[in-house]
């Protein structure tokens, strides 16, 4: 698939199956988001770490008791983007560049995805912290929801950002 159609066919899908991803799609898009860039090159900072199954359906259930709703709309697959690092600033935009790879990778191989920062929402339920591992000092930075898409249905938004050409 040429680079632009990629981009074109990333948009956030919020009807999501729970229909088990393959495990070669999943190597794929964990080989993608390795290749994000982060700040200082430090990797080791940050943690991905991926739910299905059990342990996902008791997260969603998580999300429902805390936060009212299924903020992962569903989906078979949930990566969270975990981070040591020192600075707020940094960390977050790591976590988006790490985020865009995992969803641009599940647009590639036709899954739907939402890069979520609702998550944090969640981030001192001892339920899900327990399931994540979470050590510490790490910091829930977000989360990719991904699974096979059951509508193409996407919300109407603008994609126009103001550019400011200087010469
Ligand atoms: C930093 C960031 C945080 C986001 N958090 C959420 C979220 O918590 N829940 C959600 O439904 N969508 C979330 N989104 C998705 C955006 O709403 C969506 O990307 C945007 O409206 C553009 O639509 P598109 O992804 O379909 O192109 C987030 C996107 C970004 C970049």
């Amino acid at each position: 698939m040429e680079f632009k159609d990629v981009i074109y066919k990333r948009r956030s899908n919020r009807f999501l199956s729970d229909k088990p991803l393959k495990e070669e799609d999943l190597n794929y898009i964990f080989e993608i988001a390795q290749r994000a860039p982060v700040g200082m090159g430090k990797y080791e900072w940050i943690r991905l770490v991926l739910l299905e199954g059990e342990a996902l359906k008791k997260v969603q259930q998580e999300f429902v008791n805390v936060v009212g709703k299924d903020v992962s709309y569903g989906g078979s697959a949930l990566i969270y983007i975990l981070h040591t690092g020192a600075s707020d600033a940094i960390d977050n935009l790591d976590g988006g560049a790490i985020a865009e790879h995992i969803c641009l990778a599940a647009a590639e191989r036709d899954i739907g995805s939402v890069f979520l920062w609702s998550v944090t929402r969640t981030k001192d339920s001892e339920v899900i912290n327990r399931i994540l591992q979470k050590k510490d000092n790490e910091k829930v930075i977000a989360a990719v929801t991904l699974g096979y898409k059951s509508s193409e249905e996407v919300r109407d938004v603008s994609h126009k950002i103001e550019v400011l050409k200087v010469k």
